[in-house]
C-alpha cells in the first residue's frame, strides 16, 4: 500500500518567537488529527524555534568553515532530537505507534541534496504498520562539509521512493500567497499549482529568512514532486480539523500542487 506523507511545518509545532518552545496544545491536537490516518503513514516534522536558531547562530548551512560549527552541528541535532521527542509523545498519546528515524544517520547529502538514503528500515516499519518519524536535521555533507537538510526536501525524497499516493504539508498560513499574507492585505491565495506555473518571483516569500528557505523552496520541491506524479497539497495546520480532513481525503483546502 502506498503511503501518505504528512510534514508539520516548525511554525506550526514550536512557537518560534521563543526559543525551544513547543505548542503543546497544538501538537496534542495534530498528534490525535494524524491518527485519522487508515493506511501506512510518514510524519515528518520541521525546526521551528529548536533547530533554526542554533543552525544559524553556528551557520550551518554556509557549509563547514571553521570547528566551532562541529559543536553547532552537534546541538542543531541535539535540538532536533529534543523536538523530536516531544512529537514522539504526543503521537503514542494518540495511540499512533511512532518511531524516530534519525536523517543525519540515514541520509547521503552532498551540496544539500539527498544523493540516497537507506530507505530498507523505514520500509519495513512501514510494513509492519509503525509510523516513521522524520525531521529536517543538521547533516555531513559530502561536498560542504555540512548543511541543513530540510524536512520538506526529506518529504519530496521520501514521496518519490516510497511512491506516496499523497503528500500534505501543514503550515502555519492558508497556502501558498501572491505575497506575504502576513504583511501585505493583497495577497492572494494561490489554489493551484501546476509545473507550467513558472511565476514562483512573485509567490509568498514569508518565512525566507529561515535557514532553509521559507515557502518558495516548498513550493519547488512540491513541483518536482507533481512531476513524478505525486500530488501533494500546502494547508493550515494551524486551524483545528485540516489536517485530519486532508488525511480523510478532502482536497482543495489550501493549495494543491499537481501535475496538471
Ligand atoms: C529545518 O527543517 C531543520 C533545522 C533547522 C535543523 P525545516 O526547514 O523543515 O523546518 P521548518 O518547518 O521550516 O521549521
Amino acid at each position: 500500500m502506498k503511503p501518505l506523507i504528512v510534514k508539520l511545518g516548525g511554525s506550526v509545532i514550536t512557537d518560534k518567537r521563543r526559543p525551544f518552545t513547543v505548542r503543546r496544545a497544538t501538537l496534542t491536537r495534530l498528534a490525535r488529527e494524524l491518527a485519522a490516518a487508515k493506511g501506512p503513514l510518514v510524519v515528518v516534522h520541521g525546526g521551528g524555534s529548536f533547530g533554526h536558531p542554533v543552525a544559524s547562530k553556528y551557520r550551518i548551512a554556509e557549509g563547514y568553515k571553521n570547528k566551532g560549527q562541529l559543536m553547532g552541528l552537534s546541538l542543531t541535532h541535539r535540538a532536533m532530537e529534543r523536538l523530536n521527542a516531544h512529537v514522539i509523545e504526543a503521537l503514542q498519546k494518540a495511540g499512533l505507534p511512532a518511531i524516530a528515524v534519525q536523517p543525519s544517520a540515514c541520509a547521503v547529502v552532498s551540496g544539500g541534496r539527498i544523493q540516497s538514503m537507506e530507505l530498507a528500515p523505514i520500509k519495513k516499519l512501514l510494513g509492519l504498520g509503525l509510523v516513521p518519524v522524520l525531521y529536517g536535521d543538521a547533516v555531513p555533507d559530502l561536498r560542504s562539509g555540512m548543511s541543513i537538510l530540510s524536512g520538506d526536501q526529506i518529504v519530496a525524497y521520501l514521496a518519490r521512493e516510497l511512491n506516496a499516493f499523497r503528500v500534505i504539508l501543514g503550515v502555519d498560513v492558508d497556502g501558498v500567497y501572491t505575497a506575504n499574507p502576513k504583511k501585505d492585505k493583497r495577497a492572494k491565495l494561490v489554489r493551484k499549482i501546476t509545473p507550467v506555473d513558472k511565476e514562483l518571483t512573485s509567490l509568498d516569500v514569508a518565512g525566507v529568512k529561515d535557514v532553509t528557505g521559507g515557502m518558495r523552496s516548498k513550493v519547488k520541491e512540491l513541483i518536482s514532486l507533481a512531476m513524478h506524479g505525486v500530488e501533494a497539497e500546502i494547508v493550515n495546520a494551524t486551524k483545528p480539523g485540516v489536517i485530519r480532513k486532508a488525511i480523510q481525503g478532502k482536497r482543495g483546502l489550501g493549495t494543491v500542487i499537481v501535475r496538471r
